[in-house]
């Protein structure tokens, strides 16, 4: 193992100044013209939750440059209030699938037809608070109306009988595409017939890519989702995977309290109280996804009914959705920590997407397994805020290490601290930039 990273080491002060400056011009090159893409060849567009953490990681240093990037993700809104997975800016041909298979090409800017974990509100409530330009008041005006129609968005079309949880239709979706988590929901899906072409497999090695048989589920269902002609209640109804992703809700869920804060700043009561409401009523019914056999919450496949039970990060996003709220949830807090650290002891470095107890465990191979430092801040930062320091400061300090000896990869395997998937990665340099902050805030 390398050095424990130490903020009260002076040694380290230059070096993390050099590391700074690197990881501030991976965002300069891979900066469209006020977006960012997340790598230059594998993801050559603009991706919804990339961005939301890529605008955190602009403003350790370029504050205005930070809301333009939420500003141009959210000129992909759709009427319905959709903020869409990828907006397809400019044109590239290194990506499968782009607008027209999607169907979104006749849009402006062109644009996916799903939407990603909404991590946006929860990132815009940062940069307000970190805002050193007296702009935000400004910027928050504009933008907090395009996420209240987002949130309203997710609550009409995707909980159309009031449960309090959203669902989600395609892996893509849920930001963990080939999680064994959706292995068996996935199998339940036709596979796509007609002839495509990936790309993905010729940028990186196809051993860290999802295999041909999920592809061909992904394909058909966004196949279907044109067919459908984007027709929410059709395709509640009809599309062959239907799933409640536990760490998306939690997210969401975080999220309406963050923007609930936001719309208590400009006034907009009536807003703040919806938000909160669903909160609220959010965090009884994902309590109904509490294994007790298992000490953590479970995914859920409404379309067969089955509970995914599968051991992966997403129980561990419970504190920063502030999903535990009575008392009762003291106790279920602290047997998840208690699988929290048994999770991370479990490998080398960090916290592993997949526990590599799993069958279909693979630390290469995208979602099955890998360490994803996205991952490890969001968890560490629920645990931070609900007094879980030193569980916290292990997440930031290993998912730090990674990033320094390894470069700004995509991903990291957990037994060798190797960097996988696309190289200078944005948000990975943004998650730098942002713990360097951090451990700056936290020095003595
Ligand atoms: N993660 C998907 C991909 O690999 C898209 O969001 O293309």
């Amino acid at each position: 193992m390398n050095t424990p990273i130490s903020a009260s080491n002076p040694a380290r002060t230059s070096e993390e100044a050099s590391l700074a400056a690197q990881y501030q011009q991976i965002l300069r090159n891979n900066d469209r013209g006020g977006y960012t893409v997340p790598s230059a060849r594998l993801y050559p567009f603009q991706w919804n939750w990339d961005a939301a953490i890529n605008a955190v990681g602009w403003q350790t240093f370029d504050e205005p440059r930070a809301w333009q990037e939420v500003e141009l993700l959210l000129s992909g809104q759709w009427d319905n209030g959709l903020v869409p997975s990828i907006v397809f800016h400019k044109p590239a041909d290194s990506y499968f699938p782009g607008p027209k298979e999607w169907g979104g090409s006749h849009l402006s800017p062109p644009t996916t037809s799903i939407s990603q974990p909404p991590l946006l509100a929860t990132m815009v409530r940062k940069m307000y608070e970190r805002s050193r330009t007296g702009e935000a008041d400004q910027h928050i005006r504009t933008i907090v109306p395009q996420l209240m129609a987002w949130h309203r968005w997710w609550y009409r079309d995707r909980d159309p009988e009031n449960t309090g949880l959203v669902v989600s239709y395609h892996p893509w979706e849920t930001g963990s595409d080939n999680s064994p988590a959706w292995d068996a929901a996935l199998a339940a899906v036709p596979a796509a017939t007609r002839a495509y072409q990936r790309r993905d497999t010729g940028v990186v090695d196809a051993s860290m890519r999802p295999h041909k048989a999920e592809y061909d589920r992904f394909v058909y269902l966004l196949d279907f989702f044109r067919e459908c002609k984007f027709d929410a209640r059709k395709i509640y109804d009809e599309c062959p995977l239907r799933i409640v992703d536990f760490a998306l809700n939690a997210i969401l869920l975080r999220a309406n309290v963050d923007l609930a804060h936001l719309c208590d700043v400009l006034g907009l009561a009536d807003e703040a109280q919806e938000l909160r409401g669903w909160h609220a009523r959010g965090c009884i019914a994902i309590d109904r996804l509490w294994s007790t056999p298992l000490g953590r919450h479970v995914s859920l496949d409404t379309r067969s009914g089955q509970r995914l039970e599968q051991k992966t990060h997403a129980a561990f996003l419970a504190w920063y959705g502030q999903v535990f709220t009575g008392d009762a949830d003291t106790q279920k807090s602290a047997i998840l920590l208690q699988h929290l650290d048994a999770h991370v002891d479990a490998s080398l470095f960090s916290l592993t997407s997949t526990h590599p107890s799993e069958p279909g465990w693979d630390p290469r191979r995208y979602w099955r397994g890998a360490v994803w430092p996205h991952i490890n801040w969001l968890v560490a930062e629920g645990l931070a805020e609900c007094g879980h320091a030193a569980q916290a400061q292990r997440l930031r300090t290993d998912c730090l290490r990674l990033i320094q000896q390894s470069g700004p990869f995509e991903y990291f395997c957990p037994n060798t601290g190797e960097g996988l998937g696309g190289p200078d990665f944005s948000w990975t340099a943004a998650i730098a930039l942002i713990l360097f902050e951090t451990q700056k805030t936290q020095q003595p």
